[in-house]
């Protein structure tokens, strides 16, 4: 027992020297860089803006929509994938890298599109998808037409007489990732649907092909790359059995092996340090020792990554709590404090709708609270990307039955609860809460026919809170969530205390809001949250003597001395000294 004691006494004494707050090396954590600097705006270009009333956005209403990108005040656009595919995927899925898909124009529309942008001080960045192609790549088509052919050993295959191939769990196909093939009698692998088989990085021909299709956009004009589900890029290909379950941590099991780390550095060699771009990579592993990896400027690998830990928030209607999602950002904030760069974000094409999700889509609390989280994204360190209609407050759209699902991974979703007789009620509203399809609505851009996306009848239905949401209605009202992100923007463009500033967290317990500081040389700001619907008070010895505010999301601010109340989701930014 004493014996127990003083060795649990050691433990923390040693756990307590690692906590000592450690002095940051500033020179280092301020490697200035524009793609540190600019905020970012994902565009999901099949839902942006129709030119031709076929019903998908396309590259021209890009190009229509310049002036309003522009005036939010962003510099980077990343756009999902155009290329040509079969769209199982919504074109995560390429049969070509270089060729574009008619549904969005063509090579020329692309070029003008990337020239308005550059013109405005916008950068672009590509979506780079190749951990897997598209089955109807030639290169795949070559692959599985005979076990000798050149391009065999382009895709994963494992030979039939071996056997059936250990389980492997697959993103999208509830029947696991491993797809027979009776043509040459093997099986091959993939991670996402089958109709997306996994590329072999193992075969330095294939790394040479994506760096000539890198090659070929930077030559463009591109800015930057976004590496798709990249942490898979690298695995164990001995393919062996693994514990029971352990695809609950498939990141660990099925990606992020060492080599991963010599491709990257190949890659940088041979793409990123030959142009001025930068690459983010989808996912930054299981340990802060991957992310550090992945991204740490003396490793020359990547520039950016960005991790999943609050998008994997409870994705269930009940919500998430405060407590998490400081404890995260805050948790990431430290281990980047000194050296490698992340994004932040809190939606995606892959998520619902911010507000939806983190916010409150009542009537009465959407644009406050939407003003809210987009201040948050907008005053962390990391490069914030925001998703096309969060600058409006867009909302998920209700549909509770499975037939008006069209994306693949919702379908997979329900054919697995159908298998596993999982309660289909339950499951339907949980979908409907947090399916990705919520986030890919048509852009809201007036109150007329579908909201002045597409004369024709749009891939996907419009929310019908358009004639309330939209940018047309919300350009005249100096209080809209539009105006606000605005401003906002302006806000960190102009003050780099806002990039680069060291975070602190304040008040850590408080039920309600979330307060923490940023300080740069002789700047200090500080930020205060109100997450809730209610009001809320705080007291903090900083807000004594405190000026007028830098932004706020209303037009009071309710102090007396050193205290304060807060107004339901009030986002407020003061300046210390
Ligand atoms: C990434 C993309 C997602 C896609 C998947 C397969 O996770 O963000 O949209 O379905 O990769 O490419
Ligand atoms: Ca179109």
């Amino acid at each position: 027992m004493k014996k127990l004691f003083i060795v649990s006494f050691l433990i923390l004494v040693i756990i307590g020297c690692n906590n000592a707050p450690k002095e940051i090396n500033l020179e280092k954590a301020i490697d200035k860089t524009w793609w540190k600097e600019g905020i970012l705006y994902q565009i999901y270009p099949q839902s942006f803006k129709d030119t031709n009333g076929d019903g998908f956005g396309d590259f021209k209403g890009v190009t229509e929509g310049l002036d309003y990108l522009e005036s939010l005040g962003i510099s980077m656009v990343w756009m999902n994938p155009f290329f040509q595919s079969p769209l199982v995927d919504n074109g995560y899925d390429v049969s070509d890298y270089k060729e574009i898909h008619p549904r969005y124009g063509n090579m020329e529309d692309f070029d003008a599109m990337l020239a308005g942008m550059h013109e405005r001080g916008i950068k672009f960045v590509l979506d780079v998808v190749v951990n897997h192609s598209s089955n109807e790549h030639e290169w795949f088509k070559q692959s599985r037409s005979s076990r000798d052919n050149p391009y065999r050993e382009y895709y994963h295959w494992w030979p039939a007489e071996n056997g059936e191939p250990p389980y492997r769990h697959s993103l999208f196909d509830p029947e696991g990732a491993w797809e027979y093939d009776a043509l040459t009698d093997a099986y091959y692998l993939h991670t996402f649907a089958e109709e997306q088989p996994d590329l072999n990085w193992e075969n330095p021909k294939v790394r040479q092909e994506v760096y000539d299709i890198m090659r070929f956009w930077a030559d463009k004009g591109v800015d930057g790359f976004r590496m798709d589900a990249f942490q898979f890029a690298s695995k164990d290909t001995t393919f062996p059995e693994w514990p029971e379950g352990h695809e609950k941590d498939f990141i660990k099991w099925y990606g992020m092996r060492p080599q991963l780390h010599d491709y990257l550095k190949e890659m940088y060699d041979e793409v990123i340090s030959q142009y001025d771009v930068f690459a983010v990579s989808e996912g930054a592993g299981s340990t802060f020792q991957d992310a550090h990896d992945l991204v740490d400027s003396d490793r020359n690998e990547l520039q950016m990554a960005y991790h999943f830990e609050t998008v994997d928030m409870s994705r269930t209607p009940d919500g998430y709590t405060l407590d998490e999602f400081r404890e995260v950002f805050s948790r990431w904030d430290k281990a980047f404090a000194e050296e490698g760069w992340i994004a932040i974000f809190l939606s995606n094409h892959d998520n619902s709708r911010l507000v939806s999700r983190f916010g409150n889509d009542n009537p009465e609390f959407r644009t406050v609270s939407t003003q809210m989280l987009n201040t948050f994204l907008l005053s962390m360190r990391g490069t914030p990307y925001t998703y096309y209609g969060d600058e409006l407050g867009m909302t998920n759209i209700d549909m509770p039955t499975i037939e008006e699902y069209v994306d693949i991974d919702a379908i997979g979703k329900y054919k697995s609860a159908v298998a596993a007789g999982d309660d289909l009620d339950e499951f339907m509203n949980e979908l409907n809460y947090s399916s990705r399809e919520n986030g890919r609505t048509p852009m809201q851009w007036n109150d007329s026919e579908n909201a002045g996306f597409t004369n024709g009848t749009p891939w996907k239905r419009v929310n019908e809170n358009y004639t309330i949401i939209n940018v047309e209605a919300q350009e005249k009202d100096q209080n809209s969530v539009l105006n606000h992100f605005r401003r906002m923007a302006k806000l960190r463009n102009e003050n780099n205390v806002l990039v680069y500033g060291e975070y602190q967290l304040l008040l850590e317990e408080h039920p309600d809001i979330y307060a923490y500081t940023r300080e740069l040389g002789d700047e200090k700001w500080l930020v205060l949250l109100n997450f809730s619907e209610s009001n809320s008070n705080i007291e903090l010895p900083e807000l004594d003597g405190i000026d007028t505010a830098k932004i706020n999301n209303y037009d009071d601010v309710l102090l007396d001395g050193n205290s304060m109340e807060m107004l339901p989701y009030q986002a407020i930014i003061f300046s210390l000294k």
